[in-house]
């Protein structure tokens, strides 16, 4: 059967924190932004003036134009196309990328309200260590994180959005959908073989943990369905296995994986699941 393959395991590096540096300094996103030349306030305008973008509540802040306007100088994004989510700390669109490819563009606001919520997955994290409470900083290391996450993810075999661009509170990576729409998540789809399906979201539980990560919130609303396979997204808050609440979030991640797969009809412990995704191959284990 076709449905829900695994991905190779390419070389995933050893567990543990060392992920690329997190760069906070000033970015040229946000120069362009302070900067008021004709070409910028030209594309500003051009945003603006999008039918979808008129729509919206937020309109961007300076900087956040000035990101979009790098990754358009980049490459990284030809042409904007219409909003697919609006979340609590970010919203996603779509857009053209180079050679007619679509991309997802998912922009954080700065000043989102529940930014206080990202704090408990940051401390702790020894990669932002001294980041302070600087709202800006946190959103910005955060979307880095999210970034630094997906690849390790994808390294470990664990299907993700592939990464393409990070441009301060701006990510750019694989759109997962057809033409006519987003791909759809769990939590929308009647499924056919939740046994399969388990066994990969279970896989995929131990492949990231197994790579030092536990996601955090891995639900039926951040694992979507695209050509056959089965995609985890929004590894934002994702930890390492060294934070010190990466035991309760794992805990919890196994408790709403179950509950979900419970209310499929199949009989799924929690604490089973968790002994699975802790374990170092999946191969015999946990299965009874
Ligand atoms: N790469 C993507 N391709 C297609 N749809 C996406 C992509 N990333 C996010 N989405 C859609 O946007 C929604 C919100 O994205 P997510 O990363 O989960 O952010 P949030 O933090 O708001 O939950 C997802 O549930 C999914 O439907
Ligand atoms: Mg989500």
């Amino acid at each position: 059967m076709p449905e829900f393959e695994f991905l190779d395991v390419d070389e995933a590096d050893a567990p543990g924190d060392e992920f690329a540096e997190i760069e906070l300094e000033d970015t040229a996103a946000d120069e362009a932004g302070r900067r008021a030349d004709r070409e910028f306030n030209e594309f500003r305008e051009r945003i603006k003036n999008t039918e979808q973008f008129k729509l919206e509540e937020s309109v961007f802040d300076e900087a956040t134009y000035g990101a979009l306007y790098d990754l358009v100088q980049d490459g990284h994004i030809v042409a904007f196309g219409g909003p697919i989510s609006t979340g609590k700390e970010a919203n996603v669109y779509t857009a053209l990328g180079p050679q007619d490819t679509e991309v997802a563009v998912k922009v954080y606001r700065i000043n989102a309200s529940e930014f206080v919520d990202m704090r408990g997955y940051l401390d702790g994290d020894p990669r932002f260590r001294g980041i302070g409470s600087d709202k800006k900083k946190v959103v910005l290391a955060w979307v880095r994180k999210e970034y630094a996450n997906l690849e390790r993810a994808r390294k470990a075999g664990v299907r993700v959005p592939r990464p393409i661009a990070v441009e301060r509170n701006v990510l750019v990576m694989e759109y997962l959908g057809t033409d006519e729409d987003r791909a759809k998540r769990l939590s929308e789809v009647d499924i056919e073989n939740p046994e399969t399906a388990f066994e990969v979201a279970r896989e995929y539980m131990r492949r990231l943990y197994s790579a030092g990560l536990v996601h955090g919130d891995f639900s039926e609303y951040n694992v979507v369905f695209h050509e056959g396979q089965l995609v985890v997204l929004d590894l934002g808050q994702a930890v390492t296995v060294h934070h010190p609440n990466s035991r309760e979030f794992l805990e919890r991640d196994c408790e709403n994986v179950a509950a979900f797969f419970g209310r499929q009809g199949l009989d799924v412990d929690p604490d089973d699941l968790l002994e699975f995704a802790v374990s170092e191959d999946g191969e015999d284990e946990g299965t009874e």
